[in-house]
């Protein structure tokens, strides 16, 4: 039975999936091979994808029709064996009558199809397909159904082109085999941080002032449009559990598993957030030391539980002695202690642990220079190296400190290698312009993804998380109408997905894809406009919200709680530990080992010597590692003072060429985009001047150094 795509309310926007975008499948004759429940969602797609251009598309189990095949999405297993051909009588061990009869009904031998590519079977795994052509025929296989489904969605990209000869042939399989969104939805409303944690698109599709939203078309629409990008894992509450939201891994499972359901169809499975208190808050027990018997046995019970109710539940998220979340140190045992504990209960059934390496002292003395947070998940966690269950995935956001606007890739990334290593991203722009600045974030990932920890010709940061380990992030999704509050934002949420699936991707490229599928410019009245014009507005957005905003790696300088908009020294006699040291002579951090904090001992060469040498070290990183001089001159020739002058006065114009870009569009985009967009645009440059100016006033008045160009600076 296909299974019928999911139907929004009408006011939702499609995202990247409008009807648009399955012109060229719906408009031909497709057939499908292959049994399963994904399959049965392949045939749902292209069923309504038929229904809305005139195609038409049949199983090779249907009685076959005479229409030929333009496009066949075979599971391999399915096809014919090469050495009974079209016509042959079918035996019990080959494909059915039905499958041959099939054959001469798609204008290509399958069985040579399979011939052809006969050393694919098997090798393209749970997830990969291959795409080829075969005469007139565009081809898909896969050695199981995910791999169909992501290759149906590889031809929705590709359009047209997947049916003429510049089709690009080739194998895709994922470099990681877990791409994972973590939501931060609570499920009660919490009264400081709202329905979704560092949510900036409205509530919860999941979740409503404690209940289930129980909108169950829009979770399924989610889920396709996490298939199309490549996402297969979402975690489905915050990583901070309070009360409410300890209880959905026991009498509130029904919540989940009725989540789970709607996500299943396009390949997702569920994880859970989970609390290390559960044992004590949720049944009682005078401890939840990971090395007490009954602790253990707990764990086990309830794990069991969730499985029966859950049969392919992903498994747990834990954020442990994290910013007041309980954890094992309040039992004098480490963090191996603590993930192995979850992990054995899991292992049975194939979950994992997502354990969380985001540990510092939130508590400290801004007066004690020796204490640095950028050190502390190395500190915690680098000693604990191969200690870690094989179902351990040590979760660990990219940076050391939190999803600043520039960071230095964190250390732990090359510290563990006996470990399986889970990297995080934020796809939610916390601290990237809340979704209402437009940052798409896709190039920072890359510069990540890229990073050799060690060096030139050493592996990349996408190798270490593609050996074993996954990708994860935190959504930017709620039940807005747009998805992300900022329809540009839905960019980052495809970018994500995709680099999961190919870190090697160009940002761009991946922009263009979001743009061809969401904007449909082939049938705009300026199609070269509209793509030139989006790109020009998002390709560099990054840089320029870097520009307007924190200088040359330093981070934070935001507003303390809430963490929009400029506040300089909001940090900086905290005790949450984010400071920049600014004074009447220079500014920025040190974090060398010479005369710092150590920090950049915690690299491997060559970059633990880059970083601490001031004439080595990268311009956009000089003050996450260096406390320097005013009138330093940088690799660009320019002066740190000057260039903070300069670069907010130019990341302030930048935001003015945005928006008048953007105006240009009108009547190019749907009106409704348009209209929110520019809404988001004019609050951007509100802000961006709000930057500009108290990051110069603030440093003009520190440092008394004028702009050698004269300009106001209040
Ligand atoms: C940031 C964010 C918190 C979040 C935390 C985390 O500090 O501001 O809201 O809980 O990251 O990643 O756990």
């Amino acid at each position: 039975m296909p299974v019928p795509t999911p139907e929004p309310a009408p006011d939702v926007h499609p995202a990247w999936l409008p009807p648009e975008a399955f012109r060229a499948v719906g408009s031909r004759h497709t057939l499908v091979a292959g049994d399963g429940k994904l399959v049965d969602t392949v045939v749902g797609e292209v069923e309504r994808a038929c229904a809305g251009h005139g195609g038409t598309v049949r199983r090779a189990t249907d009685e076959p029709g005479a229409r030929p095949a333009d496009l066949v999405l075979a599971l391999i297993p399915a096809l014919p064996e090469a050495d009974r051909r079209p016509g042959d009588a079918p035996d019990a061990t080959a494909a059915s009558g039905a499958d041959l009869a099939a054959v001469h009904a798609a204008h290509v031998d399958l069985a040579a199809v399979r011939a052809a590519h006969v050393d694919l079977a098997g090798a393209l795994g749970a997830e990969g397909f291959a795409l080829a052509r075969h005469g007139q025929v565009t081809v898909v296989l896969a050695d199981a159904p995910a791999g169909l489904l992501y290759g149906l969605f590889e031809v929705v990209r590709l359009g047209d082109t997947a049916f003429g000869p510049e089709c690009p042939v080739r194998v895709h399989r994922p470099a990681l085999s877990r791409r994972m969104l973590d939501h931060w939805d609570n499920v009660d409303e919490h009264p400081v941080m709202g329905q979704v944690e560092r949510g900036y698109a409205g509530g919860s599709i999941f979740w409503r002032d404690g209940r289930p939203r129980r909108d169950r078309a829009r979770v399924r629409a989610y889920a396709r449009l996490l298939a199309a990008c490549g996402v297969n894992a979402v975690a489905v509450n915050n990583v901070n559990v309070h009360a409410t939201e300890a209880r959905l891994l026991t009498d509130r499972l029904d919540d989940v598993a009725e989540i789970a359901d709607d996500l299943r169809p396009y390949g997702i499975r569920v994880h859970l957030s989970v609390t290390f208190a559960a044992p004590v808050v949720l049944a009682g027990l005078a401890t939840a030391d990971p090395l007490d018997e009954a602790v253990r046995t707990w764990w086990a019970e309830t794990t069991r539980r969730v499985y029966a109710r859950i049969p392919d539940f992903g498994g747990y998220v834990v954020k442990a002695d994290s910013e007041g979340q309980p954890g094992p140190f309040s039992y004098g045992r480490d963090h191996a202690d603590g993930a192995n504990l979850l992990a054995e209960a899991l292992a049975p059934y194939g979950g994992v642990v997502h354990w969380r390496a985001f540990v510092y002292n939130h508590r400290q003395d801004w007066r004690d220079r020796s204490t640095d947070r950028a050190r502390a998940a190395f500190d915690h966690f680098a000693p604990l190296d191969g200690r870690f269950r094989d179902n351990v995935f040590v979760q660990v956001k990219h940076g050391p400190m939190d999803f600043q606007v520039r960071e230095p890739v964190s250390p732990v990334i090359a510290a563990m290698p006996g470990t399986r290593l889970a990297v995080e991203f934020q796809v939610t722009q916390e601290y990237t312009g809340q979704q209402r600045h437009v940052c798409y974030l896709a190039p920072w990932w890359s510069e990540v993804l890229r990073y050799r920890p060690w060096g030139e010709g050493g592996r990349s940061v996408a190798d270490v998380a593609a050996d074993g380990g996954d990708l994860v992030a935190v959504s930017n999704v709620g039940d807005d109408r747009f998805w992300t509050g900022h329809p540009l934002a839905q960019a980052n949420l495809y970018a994500f997905g995709r680099l999961a699936w190919d870190p090697a991707l160009a940002p761009e490229a991946v922009l263009d894809e979001w743009i061809d599928l969401t904007f449909d410019p082939a049938r705009s009245a300026d199609p070269e406009m509209l793509r030139r014009t989006l790109h020009e507005v998002m390709d560099d957005s990054w840089r320029t919200y870097e520009r307007y905003t924190a200088p040359l790696g330093v981070g934070f300088m935001v507003r303390p709680g809430h963490h929009y908009g400029p506040d300089v020294d909001g940090y900086e006699y905290t005790p949450w530990g984010t400071y920049h040291f600014a004074d009447r002579d220079g500014v920025g951090v040190d974090r060398t080992r010479a005369t710092g904090t150590g920090f950049t001992g915690q690299y491997p060469p060559p970059w633990s010597q880059v970083y601490e040498s001031l004439d080595r070290c990268p311009d956009e990183l000089l003050l996450f590692f260096h406390h320097v001089p005013y009138d330093h001159v940088l690799h660009s020739g320019s002066t740190v003072i000057q260039h903070i002058y300069d670069t907010h006065f130019a990341g302030l114009a930048e935001v003015i060429e945005m928006s008048r870009r953007w105006e240009s569009l009108a009547g190019l985009v749907d009106p409704a985009v348009h209209a929110r967009v520019s809404e988001r645009l004019a609050e951007q440059l509100r802000c961006a001047q709000e930057w500009c100016d108290q990051i110069n006033a603030y440093f003009h008045r520190k440092s008394g150094v004028p702009d050698v160009r004269g300009r106001p600076l209040h």
